[in-house]
This record gives structure tokens, C-alpha cells and sequence, in this order.
């Protein structure tokens, strides 16, 4: 049976049934006041083939995308060495060979250009430090910024999941903060948050 997804109506209780029927073996998600929690132990899962600093470990993704399966213009961004697909990467590095090359403190000028109907879902992985961001070349990002940049350039009811050491400061008039997962990799290694956004229109 095909089922059609009517992107207005998927609540946080269809995301948290989307990871489990994706991931049935893996502890599920839940919802606590509106909003999804939980915890993703990549442990004996944790695997990461890419050399590049930062990268994302193979289990994220998989995870991230899949309480997400209605959308359709994608952008990811701080992309590194994200392959290509079917979907915009955009990072300040062009040696990175994404298709949007730019500072993500100024996204939204470029969201006019690339996907002037904005984006359905933002994944950024800003980041996490200055001494992350030296090792890139390039200076620390302001986070309340590249955030802005962010609501200006999704549609109403985007969302942004963003990877990162803490989670981002918000507005409340700008953003419902949908879900926060905390992610274990290996002992010795960072704690992260996936901070979900959902863009607020008033
Ligand atoms: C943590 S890494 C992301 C790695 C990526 N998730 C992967 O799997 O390869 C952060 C990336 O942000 C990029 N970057 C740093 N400052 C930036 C900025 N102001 N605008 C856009 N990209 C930036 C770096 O070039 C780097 O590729």
C-alpha cells in the first residue's frame, strides 16, 4: 500500500513511529510535552570510513533522515565531505565540491538564488569550536546568526536539525523547539545534540 504524506499534517508521534519502523531493533524515540527526546548509542555501530575532520559518523544520517521521509528540497549544510545526492550541500571550503560554496552566515542570500521557494529541511554541522573551526581555516561561527539565516531561508513549518556540543540559542518567536537527542558515539568521545527546529510563522 502507498501511502501519501501530507507534510502539514505529520506530527512528532508520526517521526517517532518513522524511526522505529526504520530502526525496529533500536531503542525508540519519545515525546515529552510536544516535543521528541531520546538517546542514539552508536556503540558497536560506530563506524566512520571518511577521514575528514568532523565527518559524521555512518549511523547519523541514516538516523537523522529517516524521521524526516516527506522532504523533498534538502539542503545540507557545513557539508564537508558529504557526498552528493538528492539534495543541495553547501560549505565555505570549495574543495569540498559542494554545489552551494559560501559563508553560512549569509545562507539566505544564497537560498534566493539556489531554492528561491526555500528549503523543507536544513542538517547543519556547524563547527563546534574554535579550534574545530582552525582547523578548517576559517573563523568561529556565530550561531544566533547562521540560525536566523536559517529561518529566512526554509517555509513555513521547515525544520532545521542541527548537530553540535551544545544546542543553539533560539528565539521562541522564530522557533519550536521540536526535539533534542542526545548522541553517544564511543567512550572518550564528544556527547553531541541533534536539536530539532521547527520554523514558526506567526
Ligand atoms: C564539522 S564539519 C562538517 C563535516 C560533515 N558533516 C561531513 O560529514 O563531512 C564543518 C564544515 O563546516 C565548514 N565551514 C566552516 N565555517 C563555515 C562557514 N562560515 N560557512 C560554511 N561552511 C563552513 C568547514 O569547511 C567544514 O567542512
Amino acid at each position: 500500500m502507498t501511502t501519501t504524506l501530507i507534510p502539514n499534517e505529520i506530527n512528532v508521534n508520526d517521526r517517532v513511529r518513522f524511526y522505529s519502523e526504520a530502526f525496529p531493533k533500536y531503542a525508540p524515540l519519545h515525546i515529552f510535552n510536544g516535543s521528541i527526546y531520546g538517546e542514539w548509542r552508536l556503540g558497536q555501530n560506530f563506524k566512520n570510513t571518511s577521514d575528514y575532520w568532523g565527518a559524521y559518523p555512518e549511523q547519523y544520517l541514516p538516523r537523522a533522515t529517516s524521521l524526516f521521509p516527506e522532504k523533498k528540497e534538502v539542503l545540507h549544510l557545513f557539508s564537508g565531505k558529504t557526498p552528493p545526492g538528492d539534495y543541495l550541500r553547501m560549505d565555505k571550503n570549495p574543495a569540498n565540491g559542494s554545489e552551494i560554496v559560501g559563508d553560512a552566515e549569509k545562507l539566505s542570500s544564497y537560498a534566493k538564488i539556489y531554492k528561491p521557494g526555500g528549503f523543507d529541511i536544513i542538517y547543519a554541522d556547524c563547527p563546534y569550536t574554535k579550534e574545530d573551526a582552525d582547523h578548517y581555516g576559517y573563523c568561529m561561527i556565530s550561531r544566533p546568526k547562521v540560525l536566523r539565516e536559517c529561518w529566512q531561508s526554509l517555509i513555513p513549518g521547515g525544520h532545521v536539525v542541527w548537530l553540535d556540543q551544545v544546542v543553539p540559542q533560539w528565539s521562541n518567536d522564530d522557533w519550536f523547539l521540536e526535539g533534542i537527542i542526545y548522541m553517544f558515539i564511543s567512550s572518550n568521545r564528544r556527547v553531541r545534540a541533534v536539536s530539532i527546529f521547527k520554523k514558526v510563522v506567526v
